[in-house]
């Protein structure tokens, strides 16, 4: 499918400090954008970010068809825009889009969406290490109808915003045990708005309690560590990585996936299994809870510094040579050119059709 551009006519990047971004609220010039009617995906564009008329009765706003993806490009020395994994964030959407009875896209089509837009927008990429270009492909229901049934339309959209890392400092977690993300045959494993809004009230209650975030549960017995609200969770025993395994309530992350592949070619033993709070909080008695970190495209890899569940709390001391840290390295490096891609996860952005 031919994609149009309509360029904006000024840009605002020389407004924008890209050394001092938060995270989330700076948006690059353009966007990308498709529609669904007619049981086909049509009219791509790459058009100026503007907002978007919505009638009252979306279905998105009623009944939450709304999935995304959170992926980043970098850049290497010689400045060549640096795609990280795209085909596994296009396969990981469609997963979602299925699970939530929307339809998929071809995966040529969102990678090659996304290689023309990070082109138009190169030089949002910031240089700053650990910093990116945030890019968030989402889809979401654009029928006005107050049913609950599968929208006949949708609108694809991916906007690009130049972002730090999410977090600046280790985390601190809080085990709800009154909350649950998701249970096994729900949509855990798809990445949909409702599950971070589920997150909210959780995430909050944390807050409310001194920590930055919730770590989810398992839904039957609040006892087996499933995520973050905003990314994976490893623990590391005994020199042991051990994280929960993606039994259908949990994201497949693609950072997760990639630390996993990296620590098994640097040859770390490495467990996906069930963990339990009792042994976690066991062997941090034992003194055996070497590290916990979190993984996400967004958060890289955040060492965790505390840790909440019922009324015990454990404290961690973050280090400056632990496994969450040459994990951040190696995939920023991986990322910006300056590690060798050995895993064929780079897709640079070198020539790009544009018509
Ligand atoms: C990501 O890591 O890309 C996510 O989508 C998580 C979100 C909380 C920013």
């Amino acid at each position: 499918m031919e994609i149009s551009i309509e360029r904006v006519r000024s840009s605002k990047l020389s407004q924008t400090d890209l050394t001092n971004i938060p995270f989330g609220r700076v948006f690059t010039d353009h966007m990308f954008v498709m529609d669904y009617k007619d049981g086909t995906w049509q009219n791509a564009k790459i058009e100026g970010v503007r907002s978007l008329p919505i009638h009252p009765a979306n279905l998105t706003l009623h009944y939450g068809q709304s999935i995304f993806e959170g992926m980043k490009a970098s850049k290497n020395a010689d400045g060549v825009p640096l795609l990280f994994r795209p085909e596994m964030h296009a396969a990981r959407m469609n997963a979602s889009a299925e699970r939530m009875c929307m339809p998929t896209i071809d995966p040529e089509l969102f990678v090659e969406a996304i290689r023309q837009l990070v082109y138009i927008e190169k030089n949002w990429i910031p240089n700053m290490a650990g910093s990116a270009l945030y890019i968030r492909p989402f889809m979401f229901a654009t029928d006005e109808f107050l049913g609950v049934a599968p929208s006949e339309t949708y609108k694809f959209i991916i906007m690009t915003l130049p972002v730090a890392p999410y977090y600046s400092k280790p985390v601190k977690l809080f085990a709800s045990t009154q909350y649950i993300r998701a249970a096994k045959g729900g949509v855990g494993e798809a990445k949909t708005a409702g599950n971070y809004a589920a997150s909210l009230l959780a995430s909050k209650q944390a807050r409310d309690k001194g920590f930055d975030q919730v770590l989810w549960l398992d839904g039957r017995e609040f006892k087996y560590a499933q995520e973050v609200g905003t990314m994976n969770i490893f623990f590391v025993i005994d020199g042991v990585v051990i994280t929960p395994p993606t039994d259908g309530a949990i994201l497949k992350g693609i950072t997760r996936d990639s630390f996993l592949r990296i620590l098994e070619d640097r040859g770390y033993k490495v467990e996906e299994r069930p963990i339990s709070m009792d042994e976690v909080f066991a062997a941090h008695q034992d003194g055996k809870l070497n590290e916990v970190f979190g993984s996400g495209t967004a958060a890289v890899a955040v060492d965790v510094m505390q840790i909440g569940y019922r009324d015990q709390s454990i404290e961690l001391k973050p280090s400056t040579d632990s496994l969450a840290q040459m994990l951040k390295n190696e995939i920023n490096g991986i990322r910006n050119g300056q590690v060798s891609d050995k895993f064929g996860w780079i897709e640079p952005v070198l020539e790009v059709e544009i018509v």
